[in-house]
């Protein structure tokens, strides 16, 4: 028997110290610590889909006969499909619990002790989680001023122990493409390359038809954000068929469960709905934008995807996002050497965007304060 101040010589030595990822707030924790009911609070704080999934989705899960019943661990269906959605061969494509899981099957899969992950930040925090958790080393490569990828830094912090390079595409929590010739000089290298296209059906940007003229460039899409389905965790990524059959290979079997299957069979006979709800949040994010924009103590930066990252120029965001939680507005804050000051706020309905814009003004002055 171990005791219980003993576990960390037994622990992965690397993993005692392993900062953790901070995900977001779920409203049903928040009881009794802000002013609204929990129905009342505005989740502006994980990039979800304030419309939610497609009607369709809810009425197929209700009367879905077969939870019993182990799902195809190869994925048959499902891989299908994504071929018809994204017009990518069944191939090339493989399903994870959330695209983070297939984040994490991706690194795990590369990447092991000393081997060198280049990450291009700030960016999305699973990156270097996962990294860590394996034991690999992060050479980090900062963005400039607007966020946009150095690609000649990228270039110079290959190694021989270089092994896979991220670029989310849109950023996140920022926001900002990086174009095509850019992401293109990358891939150019050789080194595996994950462009995250989390967003893509807000930003209308990607490289995933060129997959399969690149034996080293990834793609990956998630259904938590387009059809949103951010509970159920639905995630996809486009491969070179060689690494996709090693994913599918190293994965935990049966890795996504049949409500998944059910929610993308009947969310992808829904698209024009589900595609009409991206054109509102996509308009409702201009809009967001320019109200932002009228604010003195915020600097909003351009966004191509469900959010807009703002740097706060006159007082502190830890404190604004404190303020907001309190009045049932989520939000994320950041305070990072390399993404100092600022919060990022999910685009939601029309009035979600009245309310924290009300609220924005009537705190504005007391945070600068
Ligand atoms: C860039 C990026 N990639 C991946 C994800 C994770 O998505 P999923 O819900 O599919 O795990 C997110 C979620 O916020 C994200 O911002």
């Amino acid at each position: 028997m171990v005791s219980s101040e003993g576990i960390e010589k037994l622990i992965r030595s690397h993993l005692v110290t392993l900062g953790g990822y901070a995900a977001s707030t779920s409203p049903d924790t928040l009881k009794g610590k802000v002013e609204v009911p929990e129905e009342s609070i505005i989740k502006l704080d994980a990039n979800e889909n304030p419309y939610g999934c497609s009607p369709r989705v809810s009425q197929a899960l209700a009367t879905y006969p077969y939870l019993n019943i182990y799902p195809d661990d190869v994925q048959t269906e499902l891989r299908k499909l994504l071929e018809g959605y994204t017009g990518i061969g069944a191939e090339h494509i493989v399903v994870g619990s959330g695209s983070n899981q297939l984040i994490d099957l991706i690194i795990r899969l590369f990447i092991g002790l000393g081997d060198e992950v280049i990450n291009c930040v700030p960016t999305f925090d699973i990156y270097r989680f996962s990294t860590e958790i394996c034991g690999g080393t992060l050479i980090v490569v900062p963005r400039d001023e607007n966020f946009a990828v150095n690609v000649n830094a990228v270039k110079a912090a290959i190694s021989k122990q270089s092994k896979l390079i991220f670029l989310a595409n849109p950023n996140s929590p920022t926001g900002n493409i990086t174009p095509q010739k850019d992401i293109l000089d990358i891939v150019n290298t050789g080194l595996p390359v994950l462009v995250d296209e989390a967003y893509y059906e807000f930003s209308g940007e990607t490289v995933a038809p060129l997959v399969s003229q690149y034996k080293n460039l990834m793609v990956l899409r998630t259904f938590s954000k387009w059809a949103g389905l951010a509970g159920l965790r639905i995630g996809y990524g486009i491969f070179p068929p060689k690494i996709a059959d090693y994913l599918l290979k190293i994965k935990i079997p049966y890795n996504v469960n049949v409500a998944a299957l059910v929610a993308v069979r009947e969310s992808l006979k829904d698209i024009d709905y589900l595609l009409g709800r991206v054109k509102d949040i996509v308009a409702e994010r201009e809009r967001l934008f320019g109200e932002l924009k009228k604010l003195q103590f915020l600097k909003p930066f351009p966004s191509q995807a469900n959010f807009i990252f703002c740097s706060v120029l006159n007082g502190k965001a830890s404190k604004l996002q404190q303020e907001l939680q309190s009045k049932g507005i989520l939000v994320r804050y950041f305070d990072k050497p390399l993404l100092q000051n600022g919060i990022r706020i999910s685009v939601g309905k029309p009035e979600h965007t009245d309310a924290l814009i009300k609220a924005l003004k009537e705190l504005g002055g007391e945070i600068s304060g």
